[in-house]
C-alpha cells in the first residue's frame, strides 16, 4: 500500500492538495497503476475535498462519488513545469500565451503547476512582482515565480530579500545573453551570486556567451545571412559552453548552489557532468525541444516555418538531443523544463530580413509529458518511477494525480476533474499561487565547505612575512 502523497508532512501538499475548502468533490481513481518518484503499485486512490486520503487496494464508497475507471492506466502526480513564459514581455512584442491559455494547455497535458519568470520593470523586483500577479490573476492552475535580476543596487539587493522572505519567491535567473536587454556581466553575477546564499535562494542562470553572441550576429549579416539559420549559426555550442563552465566556476568560488535552465547542447552539459562530478551543487535542466528536435528546420526556405524553431540557446544539430536524452537518464540533467515562450506568426514575421528581430521562444507546456514519455519511457531511456521524477517531484515534491497512457485522459487539480475528453473544464481565476521557502537541500553542508574553503586559503592563519 502507498501512503497517501498529501499527508501532513509534505509542506507543499496542504497548499498543493487542498484548494478545498472552496468546494466539495469526492473522487475514486480505481484499479490504475499509482506511480510516484520511487515506486508503482496496482492501488485506488480515493480523494476528498482535494485531499488524497487513501491509496490502497479495493476502496469501498458511496454513489455520491465520482468514480474514474484507471485499469490498465498509470495514476501519476500532475506534472510540474519548472520553467515557462506566460505574457511575458520579450523582444518587442508580448508572448501569445498568457496565464489562462497557457495554463489550459497544461492541463490538456497532464501538467497542474508551472514556475514563470517574473521579469523585473526597469529593474524593479517590487514593479515586476506586482505586475505578474496581476498578470496571474486569471489562472487556472497552480503556480510559482523564479525571478531575473537584471541590473544590480542597492535597491535590488533589500528587494530580493523581500523576494524570498515576503512573497515566496526562492530562485533568481540571470541573463547572460540578451545584450542591451536582460543581460548582466559578471560583476553583478557575483553580486548576485552572492546574494542568493546568503538568501538560501536558487541562483538560475540563462549560460550564452552574450557579448560573443553578439559579434556571432553582426557577423552573419556582414556576410548576408539574415534568416533563421543566422541564429543558429551565430550562437554556437561553444558559446554556450563557455557561459555554462564560466557560471559554474563562478558559483563554486561564491559556494552558491547553481541550476543551469535549458541545457541545449553537449557543450553545456559536459560542463555540468565535470562538476557535479567533482562535487560542486549544480543542477541542469533539458527542455522537451532540446531534447526531441534538431536545428534542420531553421534551413527550411518558408521563413514561417524556420522562425517557429528560433529560441536561445538554439536548438542543435542531430546528436546534440540524443546526448542530452542520455544525459538525463544517467542523473547528469535532472529535471525537464519547457521554456514555453510562444509567438505567433504574426509576432515572428518581426524578424523578417532580420534573423535578430525574431522574438525567441517556442512552445511546449501542452506536448512536455508526452514527448517525455515517448522519448525517453518508451525508449526504455528511464523508468516510469523516473519519468514521475524528471517531470514532476524533481522541483518539489507538490503532488496531484492525472491519469495517463501514452495520452493524457483525465487531469485532476486540487481535487476536481479539470481535463476530461479532450474538453477543459478549468476556470479562471481557480488557480493557486504556491510560496516556495528557500534553503532547499541544496543547502545542506555550504557552510561546511566555505570554512573548508577559508581554511584552505590559509591567509587568515598562515600570513608570510616579507622582507625589504
Ligand atoms: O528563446 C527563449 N529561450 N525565450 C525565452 C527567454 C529565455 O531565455 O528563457
Ligand atoms: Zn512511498
Ligand atoms: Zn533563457
Ligand atoms: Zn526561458
Amino acid at each position: 500500500v502507498l501512503e497517501p502523497f498529501c499527508d501532513a508532512g509534505i509542506v507543499y501538499g496542504e497548499s498543493a492538495c487542498g484548494a478545498a475548502s472552496a468546494y466539495l468533490s469526492k473522487i475514486l481513481i480505481k484499479g490504475g497503476t499509482v506511480v510516484n518518484a520511487h515506486h508503482q503499485e496496482v492501488a485506488d486512490v480515493y480523494i476528498e475535498d482535494g485531499i488524497i486520503v487513501a491509496v490502497q487496494n479495493d476502496i469501498m464508497v458511496g454513489d455520491d462519488v465520482r468514480i474514474i475507471d484507471a485499469t490498465g492506466k498509470y495514476v501519476m502526480p500532475g506534472g510540474i513545469d519548472p520553467h515557462t513564459h506566460l505574457a511575458m514581455e520579450f523582444m518587442g512584442t508580448e508572448t501569445i500565451d498568457d496565464f489562462f491559455s497557457g495554463q489550459a494547455a497544461a492541463l490538456a497535458g497532464g501538467t497542474t503547476m508551472h514556475i514563470d519568470f517574473v521579469i523585473p520593470a526597469n529593474g524593479s523586483l517590487s514593479a515586476g512582482y506586482e505586475a505578474y500577479v496581476k498578470k496571474a490573476e486569471k489562472s487556472a492552475m497552480d503556480y510559482g515565480f523564479h525571478m531575473a535580476i537584471t541590473k544590480w543596487d542597492e535597491t535590488v539587493s533589500r528587494e530580493m530579500e523581500v523576494m524570498v522572505k515576503d512573497k515566496g519567491i526562492n530562485s533568481f535567473k540571470f541573463f547572460l545573453a540578451y545584450k542591451g536587454s536582460l543581460m548582466i556581466n559578471d560583476d553583478l553575477l557575483l553580486e548576485g551570486f552572492k546574494k542568493c546564499k546568503s538568501l538560501g535562494a536558487l541562483a538560475m542562470v540563462h549560460a550564452e556567451n552574450g557579448d560573443a553572441v553578439f559579434e556571432g550576429q553582426k557577423r552573419m549579416i556582414e556576410l548576408g545571412i539574415t534568416g533563421p539559420e543566422g541564429h543558429a549559426l551565430s550562437r554556437p555550442p561553444v558559446l554556450e559552453g563557455e557561459a555554462t563552465g564560466r557560471a559554474i566556476r563562478l558559483a563554486g568560488f561564491v559556494n552558491t548552489p547553481l541550476y543551469v535552465v535549458h541545457v541545449m547542447s553537449i557543450d553545456a552539459m559536459e560542463e555540468i557532468a565535470k562538476a557535479r562530478k567533482s562535487g560542486q551543487k549544480v543542477i541542469g535542466e533539458p527542455v522537451v525541444s532540446g531534447l526531441v528536435l534538431d536545428d534542420s528546420a531553421l534551413w527550411d526556405p518558408d521563413f514561417q516555418t524556420a522562425a517557429k524553431f528560433v529560441m536561445s540557446p538554439p536548438i542543435r544539430a542531430p546528436g546534440h538531443g540524443k546526448a542530452l536524452q542520455a544525459a538525463l537518464s544517467t542523473g547528469i540533467l535532472q529535471l525537464v523544463g519547457t521554456d514555453h515562450c510562444t509567438f505567433n506568426s504574426t509576432q515572428k514575421a518581426l524578424g523578417i530580413g532580420d534573423f535578430r528581430k525574431i522574438p525567441n521562444g517556442v512552445n511546449g507546456l501542452e506536448e512536455r509529458m508526452h514527448l517525455v514519455w515517448d522519448t525517453m519511457v518508451v525508449s526504455g531511456q528511464i523508468s516510469v518511477t523516473d519519468f514521475v521524477r524528471v517531470t514532476s517531484t524533481e522541483w518539489f515534491r507538490k503532488i496531484m494525480y492525472f491519469v495517463l497512457q501514452g495520452k493524457v485522459e483525465v487531469t485532476i487539480s486540487g481535487g476536481k476533474v479539470v481535463w476530461e475528453n479532450d474538453e477543459l473544464k478549468a476556470v479562471p481565476s481557480s488557480g493557486k499561487y504556491i510560496e516556495m521557502p528557500p534553503y532547499n537541500y541544496l543547502f545542506d553542508g555550504i557552510g561546511k565547505t566555505d570554512a573548508e574553503y577559508l581554511s584552505s586559503l590559509r591567509a587568515p592563519v598562515k600570513r608570510a612575512v616579507h622582507t625589504v
